[in-house]
């Protein structure tokens, strides 16, 4: 029976429990009732329903599209590539997210990375077996996403957070490698990513020409390209001569070719421009060399890289191997070395972070390293400073590699002046005054002030409102620094009562209505946060963005992950025992988290925090009609076909929790070769057992 026929408005049930036959009819609502809400709002300037309904909507229609990707409809809010709101770019979600690369930097991680899918991928361990990789210049600009449909650009997006990206189509479309019409047999739905540069020497022609018209200077291509990308009036763009090249697919309709090497060829053939130093390498020797090679030509190119991207080139391969968290487990980016530069470490500095651990740093006398100015440096911890000796007055030697933060490596201590004094790191800390304490066998001193050291608390504040987070527009380092020191801001919460101060914000020196408007308006959508985001923005220790996901994953609910992290502060208590069990979560990582749901000062804010939200329960991604999904399953011993760890991959894929131990919980253990102790506990919890070949069978495989 459906929802309507059960007497129930389908608004008013939650998404998790509507059928695909329900959720298509709201869908249609939904994208009915946004269309009218838009149209009252930007056309008539009379909204008709309150700003938190409309968000509610959004969120609904957002919530419910993630759950039933196929139901996406072409007139869906999610979907419109509308006017750009005032003041920014409108937001394209990426259909398929846009990922990172992991790095390596010399022969033996390279090495790694080879052995690494040799061991994921079963039958590679056959070292006979030659993996061909391709191997690709690694251009230094900006990723774009371009979609085609029955091959004509529709629209253009940056990489934003790689799930979210910015709509630059105008811009794009000023580009002349970005082809409008695609030639050749194309697929219906094509995404094509690559990367928008703008060639060196007409970097240089463009900041004369900034410079003659007393314009802003830009620091390097790549910058220059980004400024020129994300203009709001798109005929600025169109007097930047940017380029493209194409490199790699985001939502296809079809499958395109059976290599890396294919699609690119594939990729020329519809019209986009592919680098022409791309090779196919049969091995480590063979990867190698086009490094060398293409790191000896590299000045000599008219555009930036940065690396190389290796690419394993049998797509079947890549599908297998999969992604660990953000980056694919079948690519990896080779940097080139770090370049280093000469300059004064004047001062050393010191950071209070959010968890009380003070950072020093050092203050230089500004300097170009690779095309970008610095004037401040990390280094890392006291022991490394005492162990390089590096003081106040030194002459150092400085490097950046990529985006890596500039790091200062040595001081060159023939130059050092007579009178530069050992460095002594504080013994208390410097915004608070209270104790720094260095506890045995920890790296950092930290601030014991962990209620009112007004560093901790805006260092917290600021993760807690920063992108991967609650991501506040309009609520910045520097505002939350202010509205902490004038008592507006004390805690996390604090943010979510902001508009009690409605009246002391507008009164501001340099904030007009509008955005003191904005500010408010992002601060009222945010009451509604997912789970995971919510985790991530918690700052617990060791707890970034992949496991605030795994512990969304496995709790489900902020309250029962509250529950069991209570209960878990028994060690050896099943609860206890459930957090270690979850794949991805180590010894340590699982005790700071106990810790940190253990803390009387830490519960309070939580209790605060969760009167001023709702935090929407973990949806697991709808998969397709999977007999496994929401079950338990353990591996144990030598499997056959596959390793343990893509085993687990593909159980994950299915919607399955993959745990390390045997518990009541078990739904089913696969028994592998020589298994161990955990088929006996099975046996005595009464846990349903399976050999490799049953396992395959189950999930289809066979
Ligand atoms: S492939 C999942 N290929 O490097 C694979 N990326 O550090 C995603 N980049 O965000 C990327 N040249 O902006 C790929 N030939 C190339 C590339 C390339 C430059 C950039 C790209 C990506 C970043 C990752």
């Amino acid at each position: 029976m459906n929802a309507k026929a059960a007497g129930k408005s389908l608004r008013d049930i939650d998404v998790a429990d509507l059928s695909e036959d329900d959720a298509k009819t709201e869908l249609a609502a939904l994208a009915a009732a946004i269309a009218a809400a838009d149209t009252a709002y930007h056309q008539n300037d009379a909204p008709e329903i309150t700003d938190g309904d409309y968000d509610a909507l959004r969120r609904r229609n957002d919530a419910l599209e993630a759950r039933f990707p196929g139901l996406v409809r072409a007139d869906s809010p999610s979907q419109r590539v509308g006017a750009a709101p005032a003041g920014g770019f409108a937001k394209i979600t990426h259909r398929v997210p846009m990922l990172s690369l992991g790095n390596v930097f010399n022969e033996e991680e390279l090495a790694d990375f080879i052995a690494g899918i040799r061991r994921f991928l079963r039958e590679l361990s056959d070292e006979s077996i030659a993996i061909e990789l391709v191997a690709e210049p690694k251009i230094d600009g900006l990723s774009v996403s371009l979609r085609y449909e029955k091959g004509v650009f529709v629209s253009g997006a940056t990489r934003g957070d790689g799930a979210v990206g910015e709509d630059i189509t105008a811009n794009l479309k000023t580009i002349k490698d970005v082809p409008q019409k695609l030639t050749g047999d194309v697929p219906d739905v094509l995404e094509v990513r690559g990367e928008v540069y703008l060639p060196k020497g007409e970097f240089r022609a463009l900041n004369e020409r900034q410079a003659d018209a007393g314009e802003k200077i830009f620091a390097n291509p790549r910058n220059a390209a980004a400024g020129s990308l994300r203009q709001l009036d798109a005929s600025v763009t169109a007097r930047r001569p940017l380029r493209l090249f194409a490199y790699a697919w985001g939502e296809v309709s079809e499958r395109t070719s059976e290599t890396q090497k294919g699609f690119l060829e594939r990729l020329e053939g519809w019209g986009f421009p592919v680098n022409p130093r791309i090779r196919v390498c049969a091995g480590l020797e063979a990867l190698m060399q086009a490094y060398n090679d293409l790191g000896s030509a590299r000045a000599s190119l008219d555009y930036d890289i940065d690396g190389m991207v290796y690419k394993v080139n049998r797509i079947d391969w890549q599908e297998r191997l999969g992604f660990v968290s953000r980056a694919p487990r079948w690519a990896v980016a080779h940097k080139y070395p770090a370049e280093k530069a000469e300059t004064i470490l004047k001062e050393i500095g010191i950071q209070v972070g959010r968890t009380g651990v003070l950072t020093p740093f050092a203050i230089l006398e500004p300097v170009t390293v690779g095309g970008v100015v610095v004037s401040r440096a990390t280094l890392h911890n006291e022991d490394e400073i005492a162990r390089k000796d590096f003081r106040a007055g030194d002459t150092v030697i400085i490097q950046r590699a990529g985006d890596v933060i500039p790091q200062v490596v040595e001081a060159l201590m023939e130059r050092r002046p007579a009178n530069a004094k050992p460095f002594a790191m504080p013994e208390t800390c410097p915004d608070c005054g209270s104790p720094a304490v260095r506890h045995e066998g920890e790296v950092a001193r930290r601030c014991t002030n962990r209620l009112t050291c007004p560093a901790q608390a805006v260092e917290g504040i600021i993760h807690f409102a920063s992108r991967g987070c609650f991501d506040i527009e309009g609520l910045g380092e520097k505002h939350i620094d202010t509205f902490y020191k004038e008592g507006l801001l004390k805690t996390p919460a604090d943010i979510f009562r902001l508009k009690d101060h409605e009246a002391a914000l507008r009164e501001r020196e340099g904030w007009g209505d509008k955005s003191v408007d904005n500010l408010l308006r992002n601060i009222e959508v945010r009451r509604t946060i997912p789970l995971e985001r919510f985790i991530g923005a918690l700052g617990i220790p060791q707890v970034g963005e992949a496991t605030a996901k795994l512990l969304a994953r496995h709790y489900l609910t902020f309250a029962a992950l509250r529950a069991a992290m209570v209960a878990a502060k028994v060690i050896g208590s099943e609860a206890y025992q459930d957090l270690n069990d979850i794949n991805g979560i180590g010894s340590s990582m699982a005790d700071d988290i106990v810790e940190f749901f253990a803390d009387e000062h830490n519960a309070k804010q939580l209790d605060d925090l969760e009167t001023q939200l709702r935090i929407e329960p973990f949806l697991p991604p709808q998969v397709v009609a999977s007999s496994i999904s929401g079950k338990t399953v353990v591996f144990t011993g030598t499997l056959e076909t596959v390793s343990r760890n893509e085993a687990k991959a593909r159980a994950e894929a299915l919607g399955a929790k993959v745990a390390g131990s045997v518990s009541k919980k078990t739904d089913y253990l696969v028994i592998g070769a020589d298994a161990g102790s955990k088929a006996k506990k099975a046996a005595e919890l009464g846990v349903t057992t399976l050999t490799e070949e049953e396992w395959l069978k189950m999930i289809g495989d066979m």
